[in-house]
Parts: structure tokens; C-alpha cells; sequence
């Protein structure tokens, strides 16, 4: 049977095994899929052997997505461009190739959402890894303007430049003024129930808000855009399932049906 996994360090809480069995049940596909968790010096150790034994694919996660880049043989232009590797897949000459799935998926799970990107005003909040791979897709959807905001202003600066022409802009959170029609967090600051220094008068009620991350109930970012009056708010965990989508297309050639996954994964993560 094709062996597939996730790897990350830590790996406990990834729900990818989950989606990937109900994606093959789904689409009557046989394969096995596991978490590996990779000690933080042995990324590319494990990742050799576990294709070295015949493995076919990988998620890859916090904190090797860099590392992922660097592994891979050959790169797909997003993987490339995003300069971060989530999916890895073995091909038929024996090489691996490195896609990344995440700006694909986050931009997927939006307009199935009905939030259309075209024409939008976009603001991105957090220069990091997660907001690397995401500003290419979002791009291609040609919205009116894209925005990074960063506490780090210089890392929003660096991401910006990597887009010609001044498709992307850069700003501090101080400078920020209202007027986005989708506002995404890209920050860490969830994790800690933190929230970025946003100005008041930033969200209003025609404002879209996204938070890459989910938990149980709302994150403390989407809970503070409620009471800004928002009404339009989605956490990351249609994003999880849609990245998934296109890494099992990648691997297997056969695009699973999301919405059913993404509402019995609901039901899972509620459940604790
Ligand atoms: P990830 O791979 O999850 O993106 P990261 O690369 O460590 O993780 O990036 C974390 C992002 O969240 C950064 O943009 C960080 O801001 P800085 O670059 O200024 O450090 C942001 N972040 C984390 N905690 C934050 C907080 N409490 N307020 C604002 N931004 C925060």
C-alpha cells in the first residue's frame, strides 16, 4: 500500500491524517498515512529514509518548511516563489519534487466561501512563514491592491520585494488606515491570545476577516473583529483541508470532494 505521512516537530495535534483517510475513503483511493514526528537536527535524515523505504509523499510542517525547500530535488514555481515546501512527492524518475499548497488552499477555501478576491483590497497581517506562501496565489487573483503589515516592518518589506512592479506593498501597523474589503491574519499572535497592534477604526461591518489558525470556538483575532462589528469571519480550517486537496491531487490525480471533510473536521476539532 503507498505510504504517506506528515512531519513536523511538534506533530501530535496534526489533523492531516485524519483528512487524508477520509479523502481515500472518499475517492475509493488505497494508501496508508501517519504522523512522523522529526527531532529539530534530523529533518533531512528521516525524510530520505522515509522515502529511501518506499515512501510516496509528505506533508510537511511547522517548523521544516524551509528546511523542505532545501531538500527538494526540483521545485514548482509557487514552492519556488513562496520559498517554503509544505508537500513533498516522490516522481517516477526517483526524484522529489517540492510544491507548496498553502496560498492555493487559503485562496480556494475563500471563494468557496463566496469571498471573491478580484478587484478586493487585501490586507495581510504577519511577515512570517505562513504569510510567505500565500501572497503569490492571492496575487494571481488580481485584487485592487495587497498589502503586508508587519511589527517587523523590514520582513514585510523583504516579502514585498520579491513581487515586481510594486504589486505588493508594506507598511507598519501604526500606519495602517481602514478601507480593506478582506483583512487576513497571518501572525502567530493566536497561539498566545494575543492580538497585533491594529488601530482602531481598522474593520468596520463591510470588512472580510480570515485567520489562518483555528481552534475550538473563534481565535482572539476573530473574536476581537466581532466585536469591531465584523460580520463576515472565517478561522484557517477550511484553508487545512483545501491545502490537503491539492497535496492528495498532487500525489494520487484525483481532486477529493472538500466541503463533506471540512464539516466532519469541524465536528472533530469541536469535539477536543
Ligand atoms: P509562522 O511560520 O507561523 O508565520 P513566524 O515565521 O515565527 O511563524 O512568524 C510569526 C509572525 O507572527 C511574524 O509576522 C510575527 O511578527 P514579527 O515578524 O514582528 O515578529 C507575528 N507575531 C507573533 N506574535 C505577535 C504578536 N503578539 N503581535 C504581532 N505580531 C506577532
Amino acid at each position: 500500500m503507498d505510504r504517506y505521512a506528515v512531519v513536523g516537530n511538534p506533530i501530535a495535534h496534526s489533523k492531516s491524517p485524519y483528512i487524508h483517510q477520509w479523502f481515500a475513503e472518499q475517492t475509493g483511493q488505497s494508501l496508508m498515512y501517519e504522523k512522523i514526528l522529526v527531532e529539530m537536527t534530523a529533518f533531512d535524515e528521516d525524510v530520505s529514509g522515509f522515502f529511501a523505504l518506499g515512501g510516496k509523499g509528505l506533508n510537511v510542517t511547522v517548523p521544516f518548511k524551509e528546511q523542505a525547500f532545501r531538500f527538494a530535488d526540483v521545485l514548482t514555481d509557487r514552492a519556488r516563489l513562496a520559498g517554503a515546501v509544505n508537500t513533498l512527492a516522490l516522481q517516477n524518475d526517483g526524484t522529489v519534487m517540492g510544491d507548496n499548497t498553502d496560498g492555493a488552499g487559503l485562496v480556494a477555501d475563500l471563494l468557496v466561501q463566496d469571498w471573491p478576491l478580484s478587484g478586493r483590497r487585501i490586507l495581510v497581517l504577519g511577515a512570517g512563514g505562513a504569510v510567505r506562501g500565500i501572497i503569490g496565489p492571492l496575487l494571481e487573483q488580481k485584487p485592487e491592491s495587497l498589502l503586508i503589515a508587519n511589527r517587523t516592518v523590514k520582513k514585510a518589506m523583504a516579502i514585498a520585494e520579491a513581487f515586481p512592479g510594486g504589486a505588493v506593498g508594506a507598511s507598519s501597523y501604526a500606519e495602517l488606515e481602514g478601507g480593506f474589503d478582506l483583512v487576513i491574519n497571518g501572525t502567530s499572535a493566536s497561539l498566545a491570545n494575543e492580538l497585533p497592534p491594529l488601530p482602531a477604526g481598522l474593520l468596520g461591518a463591510q470588512t472580510a476577516v480570515y485567520d489562518l489558525m483555528y481552534g475550538v470556538g473563534p481565535t482572539a483575532f476573530l473574536r476581537w473583529a466581532t466585536e469591531q462589528g465584523v460580520e463576515r469571519c472565517s478561522d484557517g480550517l477550511g484553508m487545512l483541508v483545501q491545502q490537503a486537496a491539492e497535496a492528495f491531487y498532487l500525489w494520487r490525480g484525483v481532486r477529493p470532494d472538500t466541503a463533506p471533510v471540512v464539516e466532519r473536521l469541524r465536528r472533530l476539532v469541536n469535539a477536543g
